[in-house]
Order: structure tokens, then C-alpha cells, then sequence
């Protein structure tokens, strides 16, 4: 058994609390939020009993049963509340994107080094078996070449300007939050890009709402992606090779299905050989728990170098659309 903590209760916190209940070898124990109110309320929704309710962040990362805590504050407080739980002596599963930017991932980073912690990223799409059988059937050549790659993802986000999605202070925009899938698909099947171009529409807040992104990859390849908070776009991928294509099923960042269809031959559906548990949520907290078992200090699927490199992407492309945050400063 492998004991969980929850650190922030909004959204995602929920969706991972349940897929915990659904992990083999999990269990959530406790569960710390600014308020007592939400922290209570939280634990009475998406725990079992026992699961303790801490009234503040700090507690939750002093509570001593916690071995793993899972960060699912806006992007703009990760690297405190990494800090929190790293120095606590707890192992961290962070959201995504790590930080707001590569100086903040490098110094996460370094924290875990420095209290010889378990750290990732919750890149979920990396964890996800299909994802994973895809990657392997790539890479033994049976596809051919993947030479372009276009994924998009987005919905219409219709909240207010405080909202983390379109406040600066928080982190807010398309890019950060849905645009770095599409990122890190490209780079899984594509190597990394050389060069990468953006254009973007701002909010009046300042943050992008819409983005696409232009990619050249060592090798090559090409690649064009996109992000949206305006619209509902296809939220799939599709990978072009030099002997046919792999359509990825919507949502292309946790895909339920994947057809392969030669340019002469009769399609193939992609299957995985592992289960997808918790929605894909679960298969990331395997593989934290998995890593931690084997005594490893990051996970071979998210490494600290791939998430530092996408990072540096984000930082470089958010520079060619004009978004700042006041971290930046
Ligand atoms: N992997 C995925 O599929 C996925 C999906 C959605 C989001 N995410 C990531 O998860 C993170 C959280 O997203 P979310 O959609 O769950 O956000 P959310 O619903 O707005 O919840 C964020 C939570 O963070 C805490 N928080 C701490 N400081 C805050 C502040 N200054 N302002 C607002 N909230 C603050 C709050 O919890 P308390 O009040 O309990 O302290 C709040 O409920 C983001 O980094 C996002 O990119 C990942």
C-alpha cells in the first residue's frame, strides 16, 4: 500500500481522488485544503473513511502517513507547495504543466535532488497504455516513418476573469494548460523540435485563448498543433507515415481507441497489452508508486529532462505570443 495525499480540492483533485479508489495498492489518507470547510467537504465526497481532512497545506504535508503527496493547485503555486511537501520529506506526483516556467521546474527540480524525493510530472498521456503501445509499435519501424504529426485540444471555457484558466496571476491561457499535450505528443512521436513557431489570440486579460504551433523536429518531421478556450476543436491526433496513418481517437491526450490505416493494406486497431485503470489517472499513480517501490527518483515515462525540455518550449513559444506572468518579473 502506497498512502496518498491530496494537496488543493478543486476539479482535477476530485477526478484523482476517485481514480485512486480504483488503484490497486492505493490509498487515500489524507487531504489538506486552504479552508477546513472544502477540506471536510472533499473527504466526505471522494474518500473512504479514515482519510483525515487538514485545514491547511502545511498540515497536510506534516501529517506523517502521507508518503506521496499530489499537487493539484493552479500552476502558478506548484513550485510552493512542491517546496512544502519536498522539504516535508514527502515524494510529489505534481500537476501539469510543472511550473510557469523552466527557472521555476529547474529550481523543483532541484528540491527533489536535494531531499532525495520522488518527483513527476503529471503528464497522465505518458502514463497511458495506449499511448505507450503506440510508442512501442513506432519505434520497431512496422508503421514506417512518422514524418507529421497534428493533434488540437480544447474546449470553450466559459468562465470569469479570475478564473485560473484566464488569470494571469494564475497561470491562466490555452497554451500552458491544454497546449502542452499536443507538445508533448509531437515530441513523444516525432523526437524534438528545432523549431517551433506560434501565433495567438490574447483575452483582454492578456492570457492566449487560442494558439497554434508550427514544429520542425530533429529528423525532419513537421508538426502543427493547436490549443483552444473558444471553441470545442476535434480534440484529435493524427500521425502521418511514409507507409499510412494512425488516427487517434478523441481525447487524443487519454485516447480510447487508435486505427491504424495503411496507405495500401486493411486497417489495424491498436490495442494495448495493459488495462487503462481510473480513467488513465490510475496508470499515473502506478507509475509513481512503481517508481517508488523500485527506489527510483523519477519515472523513465516522464523523466525531469523531457519535462524541463517541454518547459523550455512553453517559455520560448508564450515569448513569441506576448503572454507574461507576474512570475516572469
Ligand atoms: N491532468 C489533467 O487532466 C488535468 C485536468 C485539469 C487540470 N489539471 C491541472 O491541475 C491543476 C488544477 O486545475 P483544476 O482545474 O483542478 O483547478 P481548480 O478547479 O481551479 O482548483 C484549484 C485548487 O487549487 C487550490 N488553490 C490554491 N491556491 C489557489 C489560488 N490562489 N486560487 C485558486 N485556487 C487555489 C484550491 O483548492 P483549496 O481551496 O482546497 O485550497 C482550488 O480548488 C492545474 O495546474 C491544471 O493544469 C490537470
Amino acid at each position: 500500500m502506497t498512502n496518498w495525499g491530496i494537496l488543493a480540492t478543486g476539479k482535477i483533485a476530485g477526478k484523482f481522488a476517485t481514480a485512486l479508489r480504483e488503484t490497486p495498492a492505493a490509498r487515500l489518507v489524507a487531504v489538506g485544503s486552504r479552508t477546513e470547510e472544502k477540506a471536510r467537504s472533499f473527504v466526505e465526497e471522494h474518500a473512504d473513511e479514515g482519510c483525515r481532512a487538514h485545514a491547511s497545506y502545511e498540515a497536510l504535508v506534516a501529517d506523517p502517513s502521507v508518503e506521496v503527496v499530489y499537487i493539484a493547485s493552479p500552476h502558478s503555486h506548484h513550485l510552493a507547495h512542491a517546496r512544502l511537501a519536498l522539504e516535508a520529506g514527502k515524494h510529489v506526483l505534481c500537476e501539469k504543466p510543472l511550473t510557469l516556467s523552466v527557472t521555476e521546474a529547474r529550481e523543483m527540480v532541484r528540491l527533489a535532488d536535494a531531499h532525495d524525493r520522488f518527483l513527476m510530472e503529471g503528464m497522465w498521456t505518458l502514463c497511458h497504455p495506449l499511448v505507450i503501445e503506440l510508442k512501442r509499435r513506432l519505434d520497431s519501424g512496422r508503421y514506417g516513418v512518422p514524418r507529421q504529426v497534428h493533434a488540437d485540444l480544447g474546449w470553450h471555457v466559459d468562465a470569469p476573469p479570475d478564473d485560473r484558466m484566464l488569470n494571469p496571476a494564475l497561470g491562466g491561457g490555452a497554451l500552458l494548460d491544454m497546449g502542452i499535450y499536443p507538445l508533448t505528443f509531437a515530441r513523444l512521436v516525432l523526437g524534438r523540435p528545432e523549431q517551433l513557431t506560434a501565433v495567438a489570440v490574447l483575452s483582454s486579460t492578456g492570457v492566449d485563448l487560442d494558439v497554434s504551433v508550427a514544429g520542425r523536429h530533429v529528423g525532419g518531421g513537421t508538426s502543427s498543433l493547436s490549443a483552444s478556450m473558444t471553441s470545442w476543436p476535434s480534440r484529435t491526433a493524427t500521425i502521418a507515415t511514409t507507409t499510412g496513418c494512425i488516427y487517434v481517437d478523441a481525447d487524443f491526450h487519454h485516447p480510447p481507441s487508435m486505427t491504424w490505416r495503411p496507405h495500401r493494406g486493411e486497417p489495424e486497431t491498436i490495442v494495448a497489452t495493459d488495462p487503462v485503470v481510473g480513467d488513465g489517472y490510475g496508470n499515473e499513480a502506478l507509475e509513481v508508486m512503481r517508481c517508488i517501490d523500485a527506489g527510483l527518483r523519477e519515472s523513465p515515462l516522464v523523466p525531469h529532462a523531457l519535462t524541463l525540455e517541454v518547459m523550455v518550449q512553453l517559455d520560448e513559444l508564450r515569448g513569441q505570443i506576448g503572454v507574461t506572468y507576474p512570475e516572469d518579473r
